[in-house]
This record gives C-alpha cells, sequence and structure tokens, in this order.
C-alpha cells in the first residue's frame, strides 16, 4: 500500500489525469500486475507473440507507436526499441517506475507521449464526429501502431465517469467505433489487442455477469483470442473470478463495412 502512495506521489501527471482517476487507476493496475504475475504470465506471452509477428511483417521500421503503453508488460518495449529507429509510447499516465525504467535504459530513440486517446470530450460531450487517433498522421515514418490493451479501459472509465449501469451504450459504442476506425484509417499497419468481453464466474462455473466491452461494435474475425484471468478469485471477491476475452486484429479489417444499397 504504501509503495503503491508512493509510486502515485512520485508519479507526475496532469491535472485532469488525477482529477478524473487515470493516475490511481494506473497505480492499482500496477499493484494487480504485480499480485497476479502468475496468472496474466500466458496473457502477457499471447501479445508479445502478436506483437513479434506485427513487427515481423513491417517492411520497414522507422517509427512504431504504443498506444495504451502502460506498465510495458504485453508490449516487449526492449525488443521496439531494438528494431525500430523511433518508439513513441503513448498514454493518458506514465507511471514513475516507467520513467525511471526508460531513463536507466540510455534509449533516446524511445518518446513519452502523455494524451488522452478517449476522444470522450468531443465524441461524448460534444457529440461530435471525432478522430482521437489523428494525431498519428503527423508521425514522420510511422510504420507500425500497436492499441495495448487500451480500448476497454477507454470503455469503463467512460462507463464510470457517465456513471452508466445499464450497457450497452450508445455513446460507449461511439467511442469503441471512433477506436476502431481511427486505427483502420492509418496508412501504417496496425495491431489491435484488446479484451473484448468478460465473464465473472462462481466456483462451480456458472456465469453471474457477461458484459460484452466492445459495446454492440462490429468486430472482424480476430487473429487470435484467448482467455485472460484478470481478477483469478480472491481478487475481487472469495468466490468469484473475472475472465476477460482478449483478441487481436489487423489494422486495415476494423474498417466499418460499407451500407449495403
Ligand atoms: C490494461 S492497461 C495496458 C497495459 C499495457 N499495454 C502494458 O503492456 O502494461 C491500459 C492502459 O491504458 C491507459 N489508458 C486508459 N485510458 C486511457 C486514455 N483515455 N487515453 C490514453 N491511455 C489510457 C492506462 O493508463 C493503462 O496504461
Amino acid at each position: 500500500v504504501l509503495a503503491a502512495w508512493l509510486h502515485g506521489l512520485l508519479t507526475p501527471a496532469s491535472r485532469a489525469a488525477r482529477r478524473q482517476g487515470h493516475l490511481s487507476q494506473a497505480v492499482a493496475l500496477w499493484s494487480r500486475a504485480h499480485r497476479q504475475r502468475r496468472a496474466w504470465a500466458d496473457h502477457e506471452a499471447r501479445c508479445q507473440a502478436q506483437v513479434r509477428r506485427a513487427v515481423a511483417a513491417c517492411e520497414s521500421r522507422r517509427t512504431v507507436a504504443v498506444l495504451g503503453s502502460g506498465l510495458w508488460r504485453d508490449v516487449p518495449v526492449d525488443e521496439l526499441a531494438g528494431h525500430f529507429a523511433r518508439v513513441v509510447l503513448v498514454d493518458v499516465v506514465h507511471l514513475a517506475s516507467i520513467r525511471r525504467r526508460l531513463a536507466r535504459s540510455g534509449w533516446r530513440h524511445v518518446a513519452l507521449i502523455e494524451r488522452d486517446l478517449s476522444g470522450f470530450t468531443e465524441i461524448v460531450e460534444n457529440g461530435a464526429a471525432h478522430d482521437p487517433l489523428a494525431f498519428l498522421h503527423d508521425l514522420d515514418g510511422l510504420d507500425l501502431v500497436i492499441s495495448a490493451n487500451l480500448l476497454s479501459q477507454i470503455v469503463v472509465h467512460a462507463r464510470d465517469r457517465l456513471g452508466i449501469d445499464i450497457t450497452p451504450d450508445p455513446r460507449l459504442r461511439a467511442l469503441v467505433e471512433a477506436h476502431l476506425h481511427g486505427l483502420a484509417r492509418l496508412r501504417a499497419p496496425a495491431l489491435l489487442l484488446s479484451d473484448v468481453s468478460y465473464e465473472l464466474r462462481d466456483r462451480a462455473g456458472q456465469v453471474l455477469e457477461r458484459e460484452d466491452l466492445m459495446q454492440g461494435a462490429a468486430l472482424p474475425r480476430p487473429l487470435a483470442a484467448w482467455d485472460w484471468p484478470v481478477a483469478p478469485f480472491g481478487e475481487i471477491a472469495r468466490d468469484v473470478e473475472s475472465i476477460h476475452r482478449v483478441a487481436a486484429f489487423e489494422g486495415k479489417t476494423l474498417a466499418p463495412a460499407a451500407p449495403k444499397s
């Protein structure tokens, strides 16, 4: 608890990121990832394998951008730093431990960008059409974009901000679609890693709750899919576990279907 508190204190974060709970959530994620490192190992290895496959398919390796780079667990940032001339890590919060790791690495070609990637203000509050990933078009030599288990977090955070109990909700769906279409519109190849749904189950395996984290948005066929025990028994309740379904998608397949005539 003390380590988590200190971590929050030592992390530079914008006032908005603090007020909106992004900093406390990042610290909570850091604590849980450490507690559940064994339960999460398979998920992280599968994510890393997808990233390696995407990197191997790149024709040139100038700039790679990672969206939701977080704790550098499901994306092997050290390997990206070895392969690419420039690595751009984008997250609403970069924790102090990550900043220290970067400083110690001596990598001058790895940059941290602090940015809210949800488009919440424009899309939900203003009801406007908006591409929260449009800034990527301005990155020179972009050869790969990896959205790293960020999309469901955008949904969960917006759901909390709006105080929504019942989902799917069209405002949340609009946020999901903005991210999917933002990735599809990029000229560079993109890889989307995201949990798409979850189930709360009791010890008898009975499903107590199920949610479509993609809010009804249409998804293409994934490259691969697997289960991620986000909260094994004892993490959120003694006799309840939370199992998330994760999938990997190729960016170009995320384009909206053409309207039928
Ligand atoms: C499940 S974690 C991803 C883990 C990370 N890929 C890793 O390898 O450790 C989700 C990440 O998304 C970030 N995030 C959540 N909402 C965001 C937003 N609106 N804009 C940018 N990043 C956000 C969180 O700070 C967190 O680092």
